[in-house]
């Protein structure tokens, strides 16, 4: 039998490259875009490079009117890197790795999440970063704060700094999303993935830069307890709780955040390596359905 003819190439369209519009947020973190399609941009080279390089610049990127499909969603994320699906959270059944976080009158008060995170730390190479979208938003509140945990390290105090440069600390699901799951499934969810340990500052793989890096995925230092740190048994616990509890308060700070008001169809792009981030939970019983592509990370280093 003949082979099907070849479909006809798609009709070549001239790149808007060049053409996106960037207004900072603040001084420290954040850009919204203006004049750019996400559904453009996945299928655009020059316009996916100009993006990435804004992300870099700006760590979390903020896109208005952004009415376009679940495929064209997964496939701008797709350019970042391949997508993963959350161990807790379900993803859309016809999208693997699209997130659905889905807020409603099912999903009482005491279910919605708020903390400072970065996505995922509980695993060996936690996301790259994520791209998420606003089905639907509250009349009032559901905001989301992002920190730049560049600028977190960078002001700490140099004795801190140098306090902490070579610390390492383990990250857990087990007492995060498990804490409320009976023993065995705990268990079974702690085998799945063992908590992992990463660096307390890890290094940006693109830009070099020192980041911060605990948050509230973290559980406890793992090299602590020696005799820089350490002067009598007693210090140790305390100390080392102290110093993490600090040093995880460092994302409450409002000079190092941008707030992002959701609307239907705004999008945020994020840096999970350089940021963490906060879902505001003041909007009960209001409805909230946002859908998030979560890229895969690299180890921290
Ligand atoms: C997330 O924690 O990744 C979701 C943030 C949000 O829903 O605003």
């Amino acid at each position: 039998m003949e082979a099907p003819a070849p479909s006809p190439p798609a009709p070549a369209r001239a790149s808007t490259a060049g053409s996106i519009e960037v207004a900072p947020m603040t001084c420290i973190i954040g850009a919204e875009l203006a004049g750019v399609s996400l559904a453009d941009a996945a299928r655009d080279d020059a316009l996916f490079a100009e993006i990435r390089a804004l992300l870099l610049k700006h760590r979390v990127l903020f896109l208005r009117d952004q009415d376009i499909t679940r495929a064209d969603h997964v496939a701008f994320a797709r350019r970042f890197g391949k997508l993963e699906d959350h161990p807790i959270a379900d993803s859309d059944p016809d999208h693997p790795g699209l997130v659905r976080i889905y807020k409603d009158l099912n999903s009482p008060p005491e279910h919605y999440e708020n903390a400072y995170h970065c996505d995922a730390t509980f695993r060996e190479a936690p996301p790259m970063g994520c791209v998420l979208r606003c089905l639907e938003s509250p009349a009032v509140g559901g905001d989301t704060i992002w920190v730049n945990m560049v600028e977190a390290h960078r002001r700490l105090p140099e004795s801190v700094q140098h306090q902490i440069a070579g610390l390492r600390a383990r990250h857990s699901i087990e007492a995060s999303f498990g804490a409320a799951m009976p023993m065995e499934k705990r268990h079974a969810l702690r085998e799945r993935f063992p908590d992992p340990e990463h660096p307390v500052v890890r290094t940006h793989p693109e830009t070099g830069e020192k980041i911060l890096f605990v948050n509230a995925f973290t559980t406890h230092f793992v090299n602590f307890h020696t005799p820089e740190h350490v002067r009598c048994g007693q210090d140790f616990a305390p100390g080392a709780s102290q110093l993490l509890n600090y040093l995880i308060s460092q994302a409450q700070i409002p000079e190092y955040q941008v707030r992002f008001r959701w609307k239907k169809n705004s999008v945020a792009i994020w840096d999970n390596r350089c940021t963490q981030h906060y879902a505001v939970q003041d909007y009960w019983p209001g409805v909230r359905k946002m859908e998030r592509a979560t890229i895969v990370g690299d180890r921290p280093s």
